[in-house]
C-alpha cells in the first residue's frame, strides 16, 4: 500500500508583499451575527430593493433563520417553523440531512480535489452512474452543471444537434418555466421574465396538454426538431396532462424524428411518487433534465441525462466532444459526493414512497378542507408532495362593502388571496409555503420527501383554523399585518 502524502496546510501567515489594501470585509463570524434590520439594509443596498417589497407584504423580511433542522426552520427567537415551500422542490431531505452532512465533512477532511476539468473525478463518474442506474430505458449519458437552467440549457442543445436539422424550430408549452438564462428563457413563457431581452427567435409555443395542437404544429412545419416540456408545470400553477397525453408525444416524436426534452428539475427526484413524473405514464422522453433535490439540500447540483444515441450524435466524435462539455464547476468534488450520498438516502429512507402515501394523505385531507371552505379554496390538484391549492376570486368571496378596500391591496398582490393567506400562515401558524409564478392565486406545496403524516396535519390543521376565521378577518388581519 502506497502511504499517503502529507498534505500542509496553507499558511496562516500574513502576506510579506504589499499588494493592494484589505478592503474593509465582513467575516464569517461578524455574517453570521448580523441583525435582521442590518441584514435588510444589506440586501436592499446591495442585492434586490425591489424583491424586498415582496418580503415585506409576506412578513418574510423579519426572521433572520439560525438553523433548520428536517421539516423545520429555527428562526432568531426559537421560532419552529414548518417548511412546506421546500424551496420550490430543492429540499426533498429536509434541512442539513445528518447522512448528507456527514458525507461532505468526510469529504473536506481527506483533503479531496475538488475541480472536475483536468484529471478524471471517480466522483463525477460515480454520480453520472448513479443517474444512469436511477435513469429508465437508454438515459444514461449524463452532463453535470450546477442549476437547472444549466441543465436545461444543455438539455436543449444537445437535443438541437441530435434532431439533425440545423437551426431548427424548438416546441414549447403555454406557461412553461425552463429558467431564466437566456436560452432557456425563450422556452419559458412569461412576459415579465422574458423583459426586453433579445431571445432566440426559433421557438414554437403550444398549450400544454392539447395533443392536437402539438400535432398540428409539428406536422405542419418540418423544422420543428424538438419539443421541450415540464411533465408537471410548476410555475404554471401545478398542471399536469394525461397519460394520453404523454403517450401521444412519445409517438409523435418518434414518427417525425423529433426529440423529446423533459423539464423535471422540479417535479423530478421522486417528488411525485416516481423518481421521474413521467414515469407515470409508461413514457421515456429523449432527455432530461434534474437539479434542486439532486444536490441534497445542500450543493448547487444539475443534471442533463439523454439517450446514448442522442448524446452520441450531438457530440460523440473527438471533433464534437468539447462543444457542450462541463463547465468549470461540473462534477465539482464536494457536489458530486453530495449527490452519491442523497440518491443512496433516497433509496434507502424509500422517500420516493413516501412522498406518493404522504402526498395521498395530504391531498386527502386538503380536499376536505376545501369541502369545508368551498367559497375560498377553488381546487386541490397534484400529485406526491408537488401539489397545487388553488383559492378563489376573493373579489367575489368577499362582502360588497370590503371590496373598495381590497381594491387597493389588488395592486401590491395582484388580486390574490394566497398571498393574504401565506402572509397570515407564517404570522400567526409558523408555516411557510410558495406562492406560484403565473397564477397568484395558486399557493404551492412542495414539503421535504421526509415529510410525515404529523406534519400533514399540523399545516391542515393551520390552514383550517386560518379559512375559518373568514375572508373579512383574513383580509382585514393581513392589512393590519402591513400597517404594524
Ligand atoms: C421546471 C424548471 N426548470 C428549470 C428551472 C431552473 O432552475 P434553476 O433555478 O436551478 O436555474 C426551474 C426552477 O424553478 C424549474 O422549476
Amino acid at each position: 500500500m502506497l502511504d499517503r502524502p502529507t498534505l500542509t496546510a496553507p499558511s496562516l501567515a500574513a502576506p510579506v508583499r504589499s499588494g493592494p489594501e484589505k478592503p474593509k470585509l465582513l467575516s464569517v463570524e461578524e455574517a453570521k451575527a448580523l441583525d435582521v434590520g442590518t441584514m435588510a439594509d444589506l440586501f436592499k443596498e446591495h442585492i434586490n430593493p425591489g424583491q424586498f417589497h415582496f418580503m415585506k407584504l409576506l412578513g418574510f423580511h423579519k426572521i433572520k433563520v439560525e438553523r433548520a433542522e428536517g421539516m423545520y426552520y429555527v428562526d432568531q427567537n426559537g421560532r419552529k417553523i414548518l417548511d412546506f415551500f421546500g424551496g420550490f422542490g430543492s429540499l426533498a431531505f429536509g434541512h442539513n440531512h445528518p447522512r448528507i452532512i456527514e458525507a461532505r465533512r468526510k469529504f473536506g477532511e481527506e483533503g479531496r480535489h475538488e475541480i472536475a476539468i483536468a484529471f478524471l473525478s471517480q466522483y463525477a463518474s460515480a454520480l453520472a452512474k448513479n443517474l444512469a442506474a436511477c435513469s429508465p430505458g437508454e438515459l444514461d449519458m449524463v452532463f453535470l452543471g450546477s442549476s437547472g437552467s444549466e441543465a436545461m440549457e444543455a438539455a436543449v442543445k444537445v437535443a438541437e444537434r441530435a434532431s439533425g436539422r440545423r437551426n431548427c424550430k424548438i416546441v414549447h408549452a403555454e406557461n412553461s418555466f425552463h429558467g431564466k438564462t437566456k436560452g432557456v428563457l425563450s422556452l419559458t413563457d412569461s412576459p415579465l421574465y422574458q423583459g426586453e431581452f433579445r431571445l432566440v427567435n426559433n421557438t414554437v409555443k403550444v398549450p400544454f396538454g392539447d395533443l392536437k395542437a402539438l400535432t398540428r404544429a409539428v406536422e405542419s412545419d418540418p423544422e420543428i426538431g424538438v419539443v421541450v416540456l415540464e411533465t408537471i408545470q410548476g410555475g404554471g400553477g401545478i398542471i399536469e396532462a394525461p397519460t394520453e397525453y404523454w403517450q401521444g408525444v412519445r409517438a409523435l416524436c418518434d414518427k417525425h424524428k423529433v426529440i423529446w426534452v423533459a423539464d423535471e428539475v422540479q417535479c423530478g427526484f421522486g417528488r411525485s411518487g416516481r423518481f421521474y413524473a413521467f414515469e407515470h405514464h409508461g413514457v421515456v422522453p429523449d432527455v432530461t433534465a434534474l437539479a434542486k433535490s439532486l444536490g441534497g439540500g445542500k450543493a448547487a447540483v444539475g443534471a442533463m441525462i439523454a439517450k446514448r444515441d442522442v448524446y452520441m450524435k450531438a457530440y460523440g466524435t473527438p471533433k464534437t466532444a468539447m462543444i457542450h462539455a462541463h463547465a468549470t464547476f461540473g462534477g465539482i468534488g464536494e457536489a458530486c459526493v453530495t449527490s452519491i450520498e442523497a440518491l443512496n438516502v433516497l433509496y434507502d429512507e424509500d422517500l420516493i414512497g413516501n412522498a406518493e402515501d404522504t402526498g395521498n394523505y395530504l391531498l386527502e385531507r386538503l380536499n376536505a378542507i376545501k369541502d369545508k371552505h368551498p367559497s375560498l379554496i377553488k381546487e386541490v390538484r397534484g400529485r406526491g408532495l408537488m401539489i397545487g391549492l388553488e383559492f378563489q376570486d376573493f373579489s367575489r368571496a368577499l362582502p360588497f362593502a370590503l371590496r373598495p378596500m381590497v381594491a387597493m391591496l389588488d395592486d401590491k398582490l395582484k388580486g390574490s388571496l394566497s398571498g393574504f393567506v401565506g402572509a397570515l400562515l407564517l404570522r400567526d401558524y409558523d408555516c411557510l409555503v410558495a406562492f406560484t409564478e403565473y397564477n397568484r392565486n395558486v399557493i404551492r406545496l412542495e414539503p421535504p420527501l421526509i415529510c410525515g403524516d404529523e406534519h400533514v396535519d399540523q399545516f391542515c390543521d393551520a390552514l383550517d383554523a386560518l379559512l375559518s376565521r373568514g375572508i373579512v378577518s383574513i383580509v382585514k388581519d393581513f392589512v393590519k399585518s402591513q400597517l404594524g
